[in-house]
C-alpha cells in the first residue's frame, strides 16, 4: 500500500508511461511522493495518465516520446529537468506488439522494430537521462523485461531476445553507474492482466482462465503488483540491490509443470 514517503522528493521519467504497466508505475511513484514525466509515443495516453495523477493531487506532465528516436529521448531528459529541476529515476516500460513468426516468416522490418523499441529505445533513454540522474547525486533505473526473457516461446524470437538482452544490458549499466550512486535493475513480469492479452485471448476473462494455469499462484498478475515491485526497487528499501532481475510472475518461471500447449498460449 502506498505510504506517500518512499519516493518523496524524487523526479521520475517513465517511458511507456501511457501503457498499462508504465501507467501503474507512474501512479504509484506519484503516490509515493515523486514528480513524474509520463513519456509515451501516444501523446493522448501520456496525457491521460498524467491527468489522472494531477487529479489525484500529484505532480505529472505528459510528453510525446518515441524511444526509438534519439532526438525524442534527448528532449525527454531536457524537458524533465526544465519542468521539475532534476531527474532521479528512469523507468523503461515501452514495448512493441511484435508479430509472431520464425526467422523465415518474420519480416526484417518487424525484427528491427522490436529491437529499436524494446532494446535500443532503452539504451537511448539511458543515454540521455543518466547524466541528469548522476548530476542529481544518484537514483535508480528500472527496466521492464519479461519472464519470456528467461524462457523462450515459439514464434517470439524478437520479443524474447530483446527481453533477455535487456537484462544483461541492465547488469552492465549497474556496473558502469554503481560508482555514481545509480542502481539499475530489471523486473520480469509474468502474465499480467492487461489489454496486451486481448489480442491472443479475446477477453480478459479467457486470458486469466488460460494463462492463470501456468503460475504457482494460479492466476495472472495485476499491474499494481508490478508497480509495487518497481517502487521497491527504486526506493531506499532496495539500497543494496543493483544489477539484478526481479521476477514478478506468480511462480511461472519456477513452475515447470506447464503443458507445452499452455506455454504456446501464454505469450505476452
Ligand atoms: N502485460 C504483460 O503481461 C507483460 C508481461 C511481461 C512483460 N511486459 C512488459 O511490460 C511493459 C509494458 O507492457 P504493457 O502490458 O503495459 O503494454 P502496453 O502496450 O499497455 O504499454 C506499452 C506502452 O509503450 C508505448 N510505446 C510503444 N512503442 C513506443 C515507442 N516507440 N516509444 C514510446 N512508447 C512506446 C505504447 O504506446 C504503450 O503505451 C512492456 O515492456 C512489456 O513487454 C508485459
Amino acid at each position: 500500500m502506498p505510504n506517500g514517503e518512499l519516493m518523496a522528493g524524487r523526479v521520475a521519467v517513465i517511458a511507456g508511461g501511457g501503457g498499462e504497466i508504465g501507467g501503474a508505475i507512474a501512479r504509484r511513484y506519484s503516490a509515493e511522493g515523486a514528480s513524474v514525466v509520463v513519456c509515451d509515443i501516444s501523446q493522448e495516453k501520456a496525457d491521460l495518465v498524467a491527468g489522472e495523477i494531477v487529479a489525484a493531487g500529484g505532480k505529472a506532465v505528459g510528453l510525446k516520446v518515441d524511444v526509438s528516436s534519439e532526438e525524442d529521448c534527448g528532449n525527454a531528459g531536457r524537458f524533465a529537468v526544465q519542468t521539475f529541476g532534476k531527474i532521479t529515476d528512469l523507468v523503461n516500460a515501452s514495448a512493441t506488439l511484435s508479430p509472431d513468426g520464425n526467422v523465415e516468416t518474420l519480416s526484417v522490418a518487424a525484427w528491427r522494430n522490436a529491437l529499436d523499441v524494446n532494446f535500443t529505445g532503452v539504451f537511448l533513454m539511458c543515454k540521455y537521462v543518466l547524466g541528469h540522474i548522476r548530476a542529481a547525486g544518484g537514483g535508480s533505473v528500472v527496466n521492464i523485461a519479461s519472464s519470456h526473457g528467461h524462457f523462450g516461446l515459439p514464434g517470439r524470437s524478437a520479443y524474447c531476445s530483446t527481453k533477455a538482452a535487456l537484462m544483461h544490458f541492465t547488469r552492465v549499466l549497474a556496473i558502469d553507474y554503481g560508482p555514481h550512486n545509480i542502481r539499475a535493475n530489471t523486473i520480469s513480469p509474468g502474465p499480467i492482466d492487461t489489454a496486451r492479452s486481448l489480442r491472443r485471448f479475446g477477453t480478459r476473462e479467457n486470458s486469466n482462465k488460460v494463462r492463470g494455469r501456468g503460475q504457482v499462484l494460479g492466476r495472472t498478475g495485476t499491474v499494481e503488483e508490478v508497480a509495487a515491485a518497481a517502487v521497491f526497487l527504486a526506493s531506499n528499501e532496495a539500497s543494496f540491490i543493483t544489477g539484478t532481475d526481479l521476477l514478478v510472475d506468480g511462480g511461472q518461471t519456477a513452475f515447470k509443470g506447464t503443458a507445452l500447449a499452455d506455454i504456446h498460449q501464454s505469450a505476452t
